[in-house]
């Protein structure tokens, strides 16, 4: 857990702090032989000299995510500086800042934090909508990097507090303060909602069954005044959601199909749909997947996790916006009662599919997602799906596959994602494609082959969209990581959360100055 505090008093904190952080560009070196300079005056000067110094040689270049960690040897209250380069100070730089110093911190076990802004950070474009950017994103980036996996041990591992006062130099007050201070919040906003959404996505299969994903999205909407819906497995045979069902049918832990409701613009037709792929977790059914990795499918339900995440968001921001945030939740297990292949669903939709692998179950349950929020008056719809490994095929781990029907909508979409430094890139759709998927036993096969993947699996999902603008983000290779890299860490990104909450919120900010 980080607690994050705004503090003007820039000598005080660094007084009560046992680490400090130093956040500095590649113009450290300049500090040397003069008090302070590119550095925060409230060092002393003489540790403030030796960074510099220490910069000439080379040995820090400033650049985004580098970190230092320097001992003080009794030159101030803190034993450490953790100097941390911001690069070129742009919002990817600073969040990358951010995470790159609660890494260093979380190596020190550092509990007491004070953050040191120099002054060239705020410097040059000082106009509040940068400050608060810079500001926003040097707090998210923080939470960003210190929100990795918890184990579960028989002993706890004492929950690391760091409790960080960022304290930006000072020559920003006034209005610059005030930016700072909002930019902070959104930040802790921000970061809080992917710490949420990574929790989720690393607990284990046993300990996320749907069920106990409906439990974690009931409190969320009890904690931020969301109506929600949870739809059983019998009140889904009602309503014939035959692609959830047929998933969940082999598993005894019964399917949900989760509904969040934000209500934002009581006057407004317009309400955006969310939906999330939750499968707890993906054996890959009849059609088994290999042992090796098999552990990784745990993430199968990080869509989810992005929606409940953007949804924590949205619910505390509160934007004037409709949203309806759809969750079809189901473990996708082999057992004698277990969907086969070659067996064929009928879906909510009444669309038939012929089911030629179990393991392309996704899609299936995606489906009655879409239809779900179609019939909760969605009016555009975007899915987030750990859809495909032919994903990562084609992009890796570095961005998001995209398809769409509506390219003003992605553009839009994008346009958020370039904000939030997740990266998004569109995949094409072109009628050849959509051939892939007829089937001679129904109206669909659920696998389009080998070849375009990500693609087909995106187009079968549009399927259902009944023609509305629809966007899919297949976050098969952003979702997990095996290494920490800039904001990610190990295991679970929690990627697309900050994307959707970032757009609903614009939409919702466009609708009021409009
Ligand atoms: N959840 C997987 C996709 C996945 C695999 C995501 C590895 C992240 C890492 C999905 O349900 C799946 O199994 N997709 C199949 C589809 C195929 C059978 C058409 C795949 O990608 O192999
Ligand atoms: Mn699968
Ligand atoms: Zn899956």
């Amino acid at each position: 857990m980080v607690e994050l505090h705004y503090t003007s008093g820039t000598r005080e904190a660094l007084e009560s702090a046992e680490t400090a952080v130093v956040f500095a560009g590649p113009d450290a070196g300049e500090a040397a032989g003069k008090a302070g300079g590119a550095l925060p005056a409230a060092l002393p000067a003489a540790f403030a000299d030796a960074i510099g110094r220490y910069a000439k040689t080379g040995l820090f270049k400033g650049e985004a995510g580098d970190t230092r960690t320097l001992p003080t040897l009794g030159t101030m209250k803190a034993d450490y500086v953790v100097l941390a380069g911001v690069g070129d100070g742009s919002a990817d730089s600073l969040r990358q800042a951010g995470a790159a110093a609660a890494k260093a911190c979380k190596q020190l076990k550092a509990e007491n934090i004070c953050a040191l802004i120099g002054p060239d950070l705020l410097k040059g474009d000082a106009s509040e909508e940068t400050v608060r950017l810079k500001a926003q994103s040097l707090a998210e980036g923080f939470l960003l990097g210190a929100a990795a996996r918890v184990p579960q041990r028989r002993e706890q591992p004492k929950e690391m507090k760091l409790r960080v006062a960022f304290a930006p130099a000072e020559q920003a007050a006034g209005q610059a303060e005030a930016a700072f201070k909002a930019g902070m919040d959104r930040g802790r906003l921000f970061g809080e909602a992917v710490a949420y959404a990574r929790r989720l996505t690393n607990l284990p299969g046993n300990m996320l069954t749907p069920e106990m994903l409906a439990l974690e999205a009931e409190a969320l909407a009890q904690e931020y005044q969301l109506d929600i819906e949870v739809i059983d497995e019998w009140t889904a045979a009602e309503l014939e959601m035959g692609g959830l069902l047929g998933v969940g049918q082999g598993s005894a832990n019964p399917p949900r199909m989760i509904v969040l409701h934000h209500e934002g613009a009581p006057d407004s037709k317009e309400k955006l749909g969310l939906i999330g792929k939750g499968i707890t977790f993906d054996t890959g059914g009849i059609s088994l997947k290999r042992a090796d990795g098999m552990e990784e499918m745990i993430s199968d339900m990080a869509g989810a996790a992005a929606v409940l995440g953007a949804m924590r968001i949205i619910g505390e921001a509160k934007p004037a916006v409709n949203v309806v945030a759809v969750i079809p939740a189901a473990e996708n297990m082999p057992s004698d009662r277990a969907l086969k292949p070659g067996d064929v669903l009928k879906t909510m939709s009444g669309r038939t599919v012929e089911v030629l692998n179990t393991d392309a179950e996704g899609r299936l349950v995606v489906a009655d997602g879409l239809t779900t929020a179609i019939r909760r008056g969605a009016t555009r719809l975007i899915d987030v799906a750990t859809l495909t490994g032919a994903v990562m095929v084609a992009l890796g781990d570095v961005a998001t596959g995209a398809v769409t029907n509506d390219d003003a909508f992605l553009a839009g979409l994008m346009e958020a994602s370039r904000r939030t430094g997740e990266r998004i890139w569109q995949l094409p759709s072109y009628p050849e494609y959509r051939k892939q998927l007829e089937s001679d036993a129904a109206d669909l096969k659920n696998t389009g082959g080998r070849h375009a993947g990500a693609i087909t699996g995106g187009l079968f999902i549009g399927e259902f969209a009944d023609g509305l603008p629809w966007i899919h983000l297949d976050i098969g290779g952003t979702a997990w990581m095996f290494e920490d890299r800039g904001w990610d860490v190990k295991g679970a990104t929690g990627v697309m959360t900050r994307t959707l909450a970032e757009y609903a919120l614009r939409l919702g900010a466009d609708r009021t100055t409009a």
